[in-house]
C-alpha cells in the first residue's frame, strides 16, 4: 500500500479535515473489548483478530478517505500478515469484513451478471450556459413548484460502480453494465481501500443501501502506473480511464491498479431505523459519515445562476483536482422535487453534466474513406495525421454525410478542426481557409457502394446515400459485428477485429456461422492457437446460455429497433417465434411502436434470409424465453431468507402480499419477536408496531414494501 498524500480539495459543506476526522473517528467502530489504538492489544486469539480486524479498517479510512495515516506502510503490513495468519489458521475468525477480504484471488474467467433493482441511468448533457438555463426552464415547467437548489460537484471521468451493503456490510459490487444488468465484481471492489467493507457508525445501518459512485484513477498514480507498464514492457493505458475499465473487468485483483471510489448518489435504499436523507447535500455528509470518499469540491447552489459559477470555476480549477473531469453534475437537492421529476427511458430530468468545452486540435486531411454500415448508409470518414486529442490518438473522424461536407466546403489536403469530448467520437468541425493549399481537391462521394459495387440511392427526406442490397457484404460484416458487440449479445474478447478476420477468411458469414465453429476449426486460424480459440468457444457459450430475448432482438439490427423497443417487445411475447408472427396490428399498440417501427420488425421476419438465419440460432440453441423477467426480487434479493410479518390493512390482499415477499425468498414469520427481521406495516397497524419499535426491528410501510418486491428490472 503505497503512502502518498492526496491533493484534497475541501467542500464547502463538509466539516474541515480536522473536525471531519474526529466526527470520522467518533464513529470508526473501536473495538469492544481491551486493547483500543491507546491501549494494549489484547492477547486471546478471536480477540486479538477482531482487534487487528477493526484496526486495520481504522488505518484505511484514515489513509484512504481521510489522508491522514497514523502508521507507516511497514506498520500496516506487519498487522494485515498477522491477521491472514491468524484467519488461515482459525478460518472461523474471519469477518465478513475483515480486511484481508480487499486482496483478491486468482483471475475469473467470465464476469457473472446480476441486474441492478433500479436501472442506473445515464446523464443528459449540456454544453453552454444556454443550454444549460434551457434544461432549468424545461424543469420548471414540468414542475413549477420545485425549489431550484443544485448540489454540484465534478463530473468524474471513470467508471459508475453500485455497491450493495446489507445493514451496513458490503456484500454485492455491479458495474453499470446497460443500466439494467450489471458485471459481478464484488472481489475488486473489496481490493480497493477507498470501498468500506462495513459502514462506519455505531447506529443501525439501512437495512439495505446501494451506494453509487464512479471507480477512478488518480493522474499522479496513472502516470506512475503508465511509467510501470513501460518498464516492464507491458501495454501503456490511453487514459486513466481506460485503465480503470480494465482493472475493474479483469477481475486480477492481485497487484490492482490504483482504483478509488467516490460515491455520488444512491439505488434502493430501505432506511429501515435510520432516518431518510431528505436533501441530496445531506446525503453526501451522511456518506462521508459511513465512510466513502466523495467528489471534491461540492457545493450546494441555491439557484441557477450559481451552477453557472460553480461550472466556471471548475473548469478553471480542473487541472489541480486530482482525477481527470470533463464537466460537473448539478442534481436537483430536493430528493422530494427529483421524484416529481423522475427519468426518461436514459436519464433523470431532475440531474444533468455540464460539459466543459470541447478540446480542439489542428492536424491534416489526408484523405476521405466511405464506409458501409449494418444498415447500408455510407459515411464519409475523414483519414487525419494522427493528433492527440482529449486524452486519446485521433487519426480518423466523422464526417457524418455528403452534406456535411459540402456545407462545411471541407476539401482532401485541408489543415482541419478536430474536436473531440470526453468519449464522444472525434469530429471534424471545419477547414482552416486561411491555410487551403492549391492542390486541396473537392471530395466526390460515390455513387456506387465501395464494398459491392451496386448503386446507391438517395431518399429524398434523408441525407443518407445507402447501399439497399440485401447481400451486400459490408452490410453482412457490419451486423455480425453489430451481433457481437455491447449492444447485442456482448460476447466477451470477439470484437470487430475477430470478425473483420473470421469474415475475410471467408470462415463467417452470418452470427449463426460463429457459433457453429468447433475449437478445432477456429485454432489453426491465424493468430488463434488452443487457447484463445478455448476461450472464444467459450465466450460464445456464455453468450448463447446469458442470452436474453431483449439482448436477441437488439442484436439482429432490425432497422428502428434500439435497446428500449427491444425491451418492449421482449416483454410482450415469449420467443422469437412468436414475434416473427405479429402483424402491425398487433405491434402497433405496444409503448414506443408507431407506424414505422411496427412495418420494419414485419419486413425483417418476412425476408426469407432473416427466417433462415433465425431458424439456424434456434437449432444452435439461441431461442430464448421472453424476458418476463425473473423476479426482480431474484435469489440475491435482500428481503432472501429474511423473517417478514404483516400488520394492519394493506391495499392489496395479505394473501397477496405474502406471495409477493416468498417470491422475494422472504420467510413469514408467525409472531413478533427479536428475531423479526422485517415488519411490513400497513394503515392501522396497532399493537405490533408498538412491540416491533421497541424491540428495534426493522419496520417498512406498505409503498416501501412494494417498491421492494415489484421493481421493474
Ligand atoms: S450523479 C441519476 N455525479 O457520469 C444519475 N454522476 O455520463 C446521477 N458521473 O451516469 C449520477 N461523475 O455514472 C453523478 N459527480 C457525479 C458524476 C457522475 C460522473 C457519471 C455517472 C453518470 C455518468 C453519465
Amino acid at each position: 500500500m503505497p503512502h502518498h498524500k492526496k491533493n484534497t480539495v475541501q467542500d464547502n459543506l463538509l466539516p474541515p479535515s480536522e473536525s471531519r476526522r474526529s466526527a470520522v473517528d467518533a464513529r470508526i467502530p473501536a473495538y469492544a473489548g481491551t486493547g483500543t489504538a491507546a491501549a494494549p492489544p489484547p492477547s486471546g486469539r478471536r480477540e486479538r483478530a477482531q482487534w487487528l480486524a477493526t484496526e486495520l479498517e481504522r488505518h484505511n479510512v484514515l489513509y484512504h478517505t481521510l489522508d491522514s495515516p497514523e502508521i507507516n506502510d511497514e506498520h500496516y503490513d506487519l498487522l494485515f500478515r498477522e491477521l491472514v495468519s491468524l484467519e488461515q489458521r482459525f478460518p472461523e475468525l474471519q469477518t465478513p469484513w475483515s480486511p484481508t477480504l480487499r486482496v483478491g484471488g486468482a483471475p475469473l474467467e467470465n464476469l457473472e451478471k446480476d441486474a441492478h433493482t433500479q436501472q442506473m441511468y445515464s446523464l443528459d448533457n449540456v454544453f453552454s450556459v444556454e443550454e444549460w438555463r434551457e434544461f432549468v426552464e424545461r424543469m420548471r415547467r414540468a414542475a413549477p413548484r420545485i425549489s431550484p437548489a443544485f448540489w454540484c460537484d465534478p463530473k468524474l471521468d471513470g467508471l459508475a460502480l453500485e455497491l450493495v451493503y446489507e445493514n451496513g456490510v458490503l456484500t454485492k459490487a455491479l458495474t453499470r453494465g446497460d443500466g439494467h444488468t450489471g458485471e459481478v465484481v464484488t472481489a475488486t471492489a473489496r481490493a480497493i481501500r477507498s470501498v468500506p467493507l462495513r459502514l462506519l457508525g455505531q447506529s443501525r445501518f439501512p437495512m439495505l443501501l446501494e451506494v453509487r459512485g464512479e471507480v477512478v484513477i488518480f493522474k499522479k498514480d496513472f502516470v506512475a502506473l503508465n511509467a510501470r507498464q513501460a518498464a516492464a514492457g507491458e501495454k501503456v493505458f490511453a487514459n486513466p480511464r481506460n485503465a480503470a475499465a480494465g482493472a475493474l473487468r479483469r477481475l486480477d485483483t492481485t497487484g490492482l491498479l490504483p482504483l478509488r471510489f467516490l460515491a455520488y448518489s444512491l439505488g434502493s435504499v430501505v432506511w429501515g431505523n435510520d432516518p431518510p436523507c431528505a436533501f441530496h447535500h445531506e446525503l453526501m455528509q451522511r456518506l462521508a459519515a459511513w465512510g466513502f470518499a466523495t467528489p471534491p469540491a461540492g457545493k450546494l447552489c441555491d439557484c441557477p445562476q450559481k451552477v453557472e459559477d460553480y461550472a466556471r470555476t471548475a473548469q478553471h480549477d480542473r487541472k489541480g483536482l486530482p482525477m481527470e473531469t470533463d464537466g460537473i453534475v448539478a442534481k436537483l437537492d430536493n430528493f422530494a422535487d427529483q421524484r416529481r421529476l423522475g427519468f426518461t427511458a436514459r436519464a433523470p430530468r431532475f440531474a444533468v453534466a455540464f460539459k466543459f468545452p470541447t478540446e480542439q486540435v489542428e492536424t491534416l486531411l489526408t484523405g476521405i474513406e466511405v464506409q458501409v454500415g449494418r444498415t447500408g448508409v455510407l459515411t464519409p470518414v475523414a483519414l487525419l495525421r494522427p493528433v492527440a486529442v482529449g486524452g486519446v490518438i485521433v487519426s480518423r473522424a466523422t464526417l457524418h454525410n455528403e452534406d456535411e461536407i459540402r456545407a462545411r466546403d471541407i476539401r482532401i489536403g485541408d489543415s482541419v478542426i478536430v474536436r473531440r469530448a470526453g468519449d464522444v467520437i472525434p469530429k471534424v468541425i471545419g477547414p482552416v481557409l486561411a491555410k487551403r493549399p492549391p492542390e486541396a481537391k473537392e471530395f466526390v462521394f460515390p455513387r456506387s457502394c465501395p464494398a459491392c459495387g451496386e448503386s446507391v440511392a438517395r431518399d429524398p427526406h434523408e441525407t443518407a446515400w445507402r447501399c439497399g442490397n440485401l447481400s451486400c457484404p459490408a452490410v453482412r460484416r457490419e451486423r455480425i459485428i453489430h451481433f457481437v458487440s455491447k449492444a447485442g449479445l456482448d460476447i466477451q474478447g470477439i470484437g470487430r477485429k475477430w470478425i473483420e478476420q473470421l469474415w475475410d477468411a471467408g470462415l463467417v458469414r452470418s452470427p449463426a456461422d460463429l457459433f457453429a465453429m468447433t475449437v478445432e476449426e477456429l485454432k489453426h486460424f491465424e493468430r488463434m492457437g488452443q487457447k484463445l480459440a478455448d476461450n472464444f468457444t467459450q465466450a460464445l457459450d456464455t453468450a448463447k446460455n446469458n442470452a436474453t430475448l431483449t439482448k436477441l432482438v437488439n442484436a439482429l439490427g432490425i432497422r428502428h429497433v434500439g435497446e428500449q423497443t427491444a425491451r418492449t417487445l421482449a416483454k410482450n411475447f415469449r420467443n422469437l417465434d412468436e414475434l416473427a408472427a405479429a402483424d402491425t396490428v398487433v405491434l402497433q399498440p405496444l409503448p414506443d411502436i408507431g407506424p414505422e417501427v411496427a412495418e420494419s420488425v414485419v419486413n425483417f421476419f418476412a425476408n426469407p434470409a432473416n427466417k433462415e438465419e433465425i431458424a439456424r440460432l434456434r437449432d444452435l440453441g439461441i431461442s430464448p424465453q421472453g424476458d418476463a423477467e425473473p423476479h426482480p426480487a431474484g435469489q440475491t434479493h435482500f428481503l432472501c431468507g429474511k423473517s417478514v410479518l404483516f400488520t394492519g390493512t394493506l391495499s392489496i390482499s395479505r394473501a397477496h402480499a405474502q406471495a409477493l415477499a416468498e417470491s422475494a425468498g422472504a420467510v413469514a414469520a408467525s409472531g413478533i419477536s427479536k428475531k423479526l427481521d422485517c415488519l411490513i406495516a400497513g394503515e392501522n397497524p396497532g399493537g405490533k408496531l408498538v412491540k416491533a419499535q421497541q424491540l428495534g426491528v426493522t419496520i417498512l410501510d406498505e409503498k416501501a414494501f412494494m417498491a421492494l418486491v415489484t421493481k421493474d428490472v
